[in-house]
């Protein structure tokens, strides 16, 4: 271990501006004398993007395996399996060179429009937190460094450089944050990159809440953060915000920038130095894996074939999947040879292979035989003679299956998704080929939800076989032959409309800002509340074979927060093929001081389980898994009361329900100041305490003022609506009863509950 303490004394001022800039598209500054290499970074997220020139930021980049993108992953719920592509992703960032993979994205998926959501896991913070935590361990394990982006609020493409992000705190804190926070604490990245937006009015590149009071301070992270690519606005005031390292290089008005401002005393020196001292230690850690050597293409190809079998959601079957004893199975859609399986934009990945989907098919079909109709075209107009050639096709046929792609001008990083439908060509086609084929089985490569109204009750089954990477191909095969039984579930909502969505009408903003006006209702959250109908709730996947659950337990019926409890509950294969189910567990807080969500995610569990076969699962929930954050206390807290934990299959259905009660074992400052209404007096004990003796004499005065509680000459609860004023407006129009004016006595009172007035 390289004594860094000792580098950074021996570095001249020039040296450690310099290393805070990167000195290419991909490299960070050597510094020959004292040995400090340079540190290659490359995308990510889902493949290693290494670009053989350093100089060059959008060349061909070298051959390396293209996994699913994170929609995909997030829809297998398998951390462990996550955990395996990490490790393969860190061998294949050592064979080709890579230091730090830039990956993974964890940021929520607000609405289905944003553009990069294939990029992010899911509309759930603590599932996408979880993924998260499982790749970047996966990666780490074996040496090579990772980069959780984009931190924070990166929601939209729409104006991505520049807009501001108005989100308040406990939405940022309930939503935006913990699955950072999450893999963070757990796993510790290497490196964070910041987010190109302004979060509350400021660049996250310059964000000291953000980078230094929140990332660096509260949650303890170690590493570096990196900018975005061309995030930095001002080297300066990002240094002074937190941010250590701006890529790309080389900036060089920028290291003198920060040269001058060190020498003119605008920054100080210290805080150049604690930026060199975290890239120092990142750049030496990199250097302890030894780089090269070669990868096994055909072991990874395999480990992405699996994942995009595990991930991909048969979202609906009347029963005609799996295949078996078709003779004539008519293949119609471009995506069946022409396979899509990544999107757009800094993630793209030069596979090393590709399964083409309709040869995939061809390789597993046996007796069956094949016949093949493009369908659509490429140029996204309608070709009637192609539809016309895809009914002939499917109408000679005992079943159809449509391979769709979603063209990259309907979804991309740089752009927000126009609408959530398919192509017009695309739809009109499902309709032609369902109404000459009742058989039909669509199968999607998309990132994000689309919607289906217009055609879903036409076709027999659809499988969601999302941006499935470079095996998928086979992995649709494996599915549609009952090769694999189907265990994916979404992690997002797949809405019935757009108008239906939780952001609709604060999307994308505009006027530089964009108001996260649905606060922590997204996804689920958003569709439970308005009690909304959904095409496929959160959680939603279908299996060839069928579960059952029984015997949940509680570790106990009370208990402390900071204790937490253990929930279990069996599960069981009741059908013919062996399958994989996920459980997962939702919160739900019986009553409490803020609004909340009516559910919550706090545990999700895999298994696989024979046919007859049960296994018992287990959920450990801690203080968190009760707590939300209250935005006056600036901390998550927990209320006594009932919690209902919820076991289900999706959101949308729960199989058991058991009730517990929480202790609070928080003591909570006492908030109460001189606009405090009467009820937040009486429902903070300290308040009560004092406030007790003098409100019995407030309700006798009330009386003579009023006429009693319930006054039938104003027509209204009086009692009802004082205890929502605050004490000082009640005493008030009570003066000519009191012996001191009112503002005095509220003073008094204070005094006994704080020692001396709060400020306001
Ligand atoms: C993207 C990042 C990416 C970087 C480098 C940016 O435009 O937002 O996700 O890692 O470019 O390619």
């Amino acid at each position: 271990m390289k004594n860094i303490k000792s580098i950074l004394a021996q570095m001249t001022l020039e040296e450690k501006a310099a290393l805070c800039t990167g000195a290419s598209a991909w490299t960070t500054v050597p510094v020959e004398r004292l040995g400090i290499p340079e540190m290659i970074v490359s995308d990510g997220p889902h493949g290693v993007r290494r670009v053989p020139d350093a100089s060059s930021l959008m060349m061909t980049s070298l051959p390396a395996t293209c996994f699913p993108t994170a929609s995909c992953l997030a829809a297998t719920w398998d951390v462990d399996l996550i955990h395996e592509m990490g490790e393969a992703l860190a061998e294949e960032c050592i064979a080709l060179n890579v230091d730090v993979l830039l990956g993974p994205g964890a940021n929520m998926k607000r609405s289905p429009l944003g553009g990069r959501n294939f990029e992010y896991f899911s509309e759930d913070p603590y599932l996408a937190g979880e993924m998260a935590a499982s790749l970047i361990d996966g990666i780490q394990g074996k040496g090579v460094g990772t980069s959780l982006k984009h931190f924070a609020a990166n929601n939209q493409e729409f104006q991505r450089f520049s807009i501001n992000a108005v989100v308040d705190e406990r939405t940022l804190y309930e939503i935006y944050l913990p699955a950072f926070e999450n893999a963070v604490k757990k796993a510790q990245p290497w490196t964070v990159m910041c987010a190109y937006n302004k979060l509350n009015g400021s660049y996250c590149s310059e964000h000291h809440e953000l980078l230094v009071d929140i990332l660096k301070t509260k949650w303890g992270f170690q590493g570096l953060v990196v900018s975005d690519w061309g995030a930095v606005h001002n080297r300066v005031a990002s240094l002074k915000g937190g941010l250590d390292l701006e890529m790309p290089g080389p900036q060089e008005t920028r290291v003198q920038a920060v040269v001058e401002a060190v020498r003119s005393g605008m920054l100080d020196e210290s805080i150049l130095d604690e930026s060199v001292r975290r890239i120092l230690g990142i750049v030496f850690k990199a250097q302890e894996t030894p780089k090269g050597g070669e990868f096994d293409i055909e072991a990874h190809h395999a480990l992405a074939r699996k994942i995009a079998a595990e991930g991909m959601v048969l979202l609906k079957n009347d029963g005609l999947l799996p295949l078996k004893g078709h003779q004539h199975i008519a293949v119609i859609g471009r995506a069946a040879e022409v396979a899509h399986f990544q999107g757009g934009g800094s993630s793209h990945i030069n596979p090393t292979k590709v399964a083409i989907p309709f040869q995939e098919l061809l390789n597993q079909a046996e007796e069956a035989e094949l016949s093949y109709a493009e369908g659509y075209s490429a140029d996204g107009s309608l070709h009637q003679e192609l539809i016309d050639q895809a009914v002939d096709v499917a109408e000679s046929a005992d079943v159809a299956l449509i391979y769709l792609a979603l063209p990259a001008s309907k979804e991309s990083e740089g752009y927000d998704r126009p609408d959530l439908e398919l192509t017009e060509p695309q739809i009109a086609l499902i309709k032609a080929v369902a109404t000459a084929q009742p058989k039909t089985v669509v199968v999607l490569n998309n990132g994000a939800p689309v919607v289906m109204s217009d055609w879903i009750d036409d076709v027999a089954a659809v499988l969601e076989a999302w941006m499935m990477g470079q095996a998928g191909g086979g992995a649709i095969a494996d599915i549609l032959f009952g090769k694999v039984n189907p265990s994916g579930k979404v992690a997002e909502t797949f809405p019935l409309k757009n108008a239906d969505t939780p952001a609709h009408i604060n999307w994308p903003g505009g006027a530089g800002e964009v108001r996260y006006g649905e606060g922590i209702f997204i996804g689920y959250r958003y569709y439970d509340a308005k009690e909304l109908p959904v095409l496929f709730p959160f959680g939603h996947g279908l299996s060839y074979t069928t579960f059952s659950y029984s015997n949940p337990t509680v570790s106990a019926d009370s208990f402390r927060d900071v204790d937490g409890v253990i929930v279990k509950v069996d599960v069981t294969n009741t059908g013919n093929l062996t399958g994989k189910e996920t459980v997962q567990l939702y919160v739900h807080d019986q009553k409490s001081g803020l609004v909340r969500p009516e559910k919550e995610l706090k545990g999700f569990a895999k298994v696989e389980l024979q046919p007859g076969e049960t296994k018992t699962v287990s959920f450990e929930l801690d203080f968190r898994s009760f707590a939300y954050y209250h935005p006056e206390y600036h901390q998550w807290i927990t209320e006594d009361g009932e919690f209902d934990l919820l076991i289900g299959a999706s959101a949308a259905d729960i199989r058991h329900s058991l009730t517990i009660t929480l202790e609070s074992t928080l003591e909570l400052p006492c908030l109460i100041d001189k606009e405090s209404t009467i009820r937040e007096w009486m429902t903070d004990p300290r308040g009560a305490a004092v406030l007790g003796p003098v409100f019995k004499q407030i309700k006798s005065n009330n009386q003579e003022l009023f006429g009693g509680e319930e006054n039938g000459d104003v027509g209204m609860d009086v009692m009802d609506m004082l205890a929502d004023m605050p004490l000082v407006s009640v005493l008030m129009f009570q003066q000519g009863s009191l012996t001191m004016p009112a503002d005095e006595m509220v003073d008094g009172l204070l005094m006994q509950v704080h020692g001396k007035v709060p400020q306001m």
